[in-house]
């Protein structure tokens, strides 16, 4: 008998479920089997009573671990065929699945991207550079001579002011990157710069001490003021419509000769007046001009061979016109009623 016993404890361990096909049915006739009220266990333990006493306690012994393997069996079996439903759930490919949000792009880097592919298009290329400057790429080289008063045109955030040494600023216009161009590479040159700058003011719905800027660039063999209207005309429409109209007044920028400034036609009131346009039925949307013969000279680019024209616009003005928001601190507050306003914009 014990022999037997024995045999039916090492059947029970070599049992795997891997090899049920129906699970649920083959572990249930696997229960009725060992330990239903007909099955191995309770026969054994009928003939247990009639076994000689001597060997009942060692006989007895083996047949209560054949019935402890066989309760821990089907508890094994009962854990896997909970686990794999588990995995089943998971794994049904067409449950509905929990929505993750997932972040959008801010506005100000998709008016950002939408001015630099407007330019792109009529062979602008991107170039970047260092947002802290030194007093040649930002002033010098674009001929504001050192006691000019438009240098107080800028409040700047000075990084290093040591005697003797070169200025270290924050970038306060785009117009440097311009310079550093120049210097690095021949004409022609057509380049769009967009990036961050950084001025000393209070900031208010009107003004914020950090804030995006574009600069265009092209420097070439005949470029002639025309061509920079061209190029105007062709960014309004693009940018805010094909019955966009623009107008030029002129201006001071040290480092154009002739400068500028470009108006649109309002395109909320559509030039009739209104309180975004003032009733003037024209906005304010860039600074541009003639790249100074000076600027050009300081970059090693001869102005008698070569002209170019420059142009620099602000993104959170370009932004708060085309989606009319109306307070600069939004931008940078982070709030996501704000920014989800914009999601569906790519
Ligand atoms: N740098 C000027 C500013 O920050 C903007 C500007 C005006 C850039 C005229 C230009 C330009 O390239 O030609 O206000």
């Amino acid at each position: 008998m014990k022999e037997k016993i024995a045999q039916y404890i090492k059947d029970i361990q070599a049992t795997s479920i891997e090899n049920f096909k129906d699970k649920g049915a083959e572990v249930e006739m696997f229960r009725i089997k060992y330990l239903g009220k007909k099955g191995l266990v309770s026969e054994l333990f009928e003939q247990f009573k009639t076994i000689p006493n001597d060997q009942k306690k060692e006989v007895g012994q083996i047949l209560n671990q054949l019935k402890v393997a066989a309760q821990n069996k089907i508890e094994e079996f009962k854990s896997y065929v909970e686990n794999a439903k588990e995995f089943e759930d998971i794994h049904d490919l067409t449950m509905p699945t929990n929505f993750s949000e997932i972040g959008s792009r801010h506005v100000l880097s998709v008016v950002m991207n939408e001015i630099t592919e407007i330019f792109s298009r009529i062979g602008f290329t991107v170039a970047e550079s260092v947002e802290i400057e030194d007093d040649w790429h930002l002033f010098s080289a674009l001929n504001f001579p050192p006691d000019h008063p438009a240098r107080d045109m800028q409040d700047t955030f000075f990084v290093e002011k040591t005697e003797g040494r070169q200025e270290v600023a924050l970038r306060t216009h785009t117009s440097s990157v311009q310079v550093r161009v120049m210097e690095n590479s021949k004409p022609p040159i057509r380049i769009i710069a967009p990036g961050r700058v950084f001025r000393n003011e209070a900031i208010s719905a009107r003004a914020h001490c950090i804030f995006h800027q574009v600069e265009a660039l092209y420097v070439d063999k005949k470029v002639t003021f025309a061509d920079l209207k061209q190029t105007l005309l062709y960014f309004a429409k693009e940018m805010f419509g094909a019955d966009t109209q623009i107008r030029l007044r002129p201006s001071y920028f040290p480092f154009t000769e002739p400068s500028a400034e470009m108006d649109i036609s309002c395109n909320i009131c559509g030039g009739k007046g209104c309180n975004i346009c003032k009733g003037t039925g024209w906005l304010e949307i860039l600074g541009c001009g003639m790249v100074d013969p000076n600027v050009l000279q300081s970059c090693g680019i001869d102005p008698k061979e070569y002209t170019g024209f420059a142009l620099g616009m602000g993104v959170e003005r370009m932004a708060m016109l085309k989606y009319q928001i109306r307070d600069l601190r939004l931008y940078f507050e982070n709030d996501l009623r704000f920014l989800k306003q914009f999601e569906a914009i790519v």
